[in-house]
Parts: C-alpha cells; sequence; structure tokens
C-alpha cells in the first residue's frame, strides 16, 4: 500500500501478545507499522519469504532488498551491505538480515557505519538485542532456526525498545570505534 514519507498505517500487529521468555518478555505491544529492510542470500531466502508474508500482513513496509531465489547462489555481504545501507541512510526504521547461519551476512553488515548488526537465535535473543544493544539490523539463519520460532523474534524485535541508561554509554563506545577505520 503506497503511503506518503513520513505517513504510518496502523499495524494489526498491535493486537499480538509477545511470549514470555526466561524473564526477559518483550515490553508492551508495537503499535505502530514500520518500514523495515529485508535482505538475504540464497540460503536465507525461504524464510525472508516467511518473513515478508508475516510483516506485511500485519500493516508494516518491507522493502525487499532480495535476493530472488534460493536455486541461484549469491554472495551474502551483497545484501548485508544493502541491507546496512538502507539503515545507516535513515530510508528504513529497522533491517532485517538472513543467510544460512546469520553470521555472514551480520559481518557484512557491521560494516556499516553507524549499523549495529546482531544475529539471534529466539525471542530472549531477540529482547536483549534491542533492549541492551540498541540492534538496528537483526539476523536470522534459516539453517539453524525453526520457522515459528524466527517469527516471534521478530515480532519480539518490533515490541522491544532499547533500555538506554547504562547500555548507551556502551553504544556510544560501539560508536566510536566507527572512527578508527
Ligand atoms: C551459504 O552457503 C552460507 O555460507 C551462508 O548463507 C551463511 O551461512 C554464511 O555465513
Amino acid at each position: 500500500m503506497a503511503r506518503c514519507a513520513g505517513e504510518r498505517a496502523p499495524a494489526s500487529a498491535g493486537e499480538v501478545e509477545q511470549p514470555e521468555a526466561s524473564g526477559v518478555a518483550a515490553r508492551g505491544r508495537y503499535t505502530q507499522a514500520m518500514r523495515i529492510a529485508i535482505g538475504s542470500d540464497h540460503a536465507g531466502y525461504g524464510l525472508k519469504s516467511d518473513v515478508i508474508e508475516h510483516l506485511t500482513s500485519h500493516g508494516h513496509d518491507v522493502v525487499d532488498l532480495g535476493t530472488n531465489s534460493a536455486e541461484v547462489s549469491v554472495d551474502y555481504p551483497d545484501f548485508g551491505a544493502a541491507v546496512g545501507r538502507a539503515v545507516s541512510s535513515g530510508d528504513v526504521e529497522l533491517g532485517l538480515c538472513i543467510c544460512g547461519t546469520g553470521i555472514g551476512i551480520s559481518v557484512a553488515a557491521n560494516k556499516v557505519d553507524g549499523v549495529r548488526a546482531a544475529v539471534v537465535h529466539d525471542v530472549t535473543t531477540a529482547v536483549l538485542a534491542r533492549r541492551h544493544n540498541a540492534a538496528n539490523v537483526v539476523c536470522f539463519g534459516e539453517r539453524v532456526i525453526g520457522r515459528q520460532v524466527a517469527l516471534d523474534a521478530v515480532d519480539a524485535v518490533l515490541a522491544t525498545e532499547f533500555e538506554g541508561g547504562r547500555h548507551q554509554r556502551r553504544i556510544d563506545e560501539i560508536t566510536a570505534l566507527e572512527a578508527n577505520r
């Protein structure tokens, strides 16, 4: 659905309750649609398709940066960098990346200034990546995570805000490392 810049659609996802997980359940619910970039290599294409369907069905504005097939082998750095640049430029509020393990594509995304990419494996790591690490790119491994676990983790990412406080100082230290590149 086309929208003007800055305009947000209501997200029906606001009705989704977040599951409890080891005392780190996501706080609250997400009540606004987000603009989200997503990218994968061939090994993450299937889960990417599932995540896109999940997000769009809940009213989010998803920018699919490829790849477009599970059959054609491609290089994950291209897609991690594309998602990282979309986040760094401010074109999107959040990035999602998927490869076989989530590792390679997260390493690539993290080379873009301003990106804090984190590989997550479940709701617990998703919540903590947002709450403590202010992750703005969240990465998954299609070969190492179940589909429903991944979708629950995506919901947890969207529902969780950065906690700030003592964590802000650490985020500032990470940002300062970019000046020495
Ligand atoms: C592709 O075979 C695989 O190496 C890639 O998807 C990813 O797992 C790398 O980290």
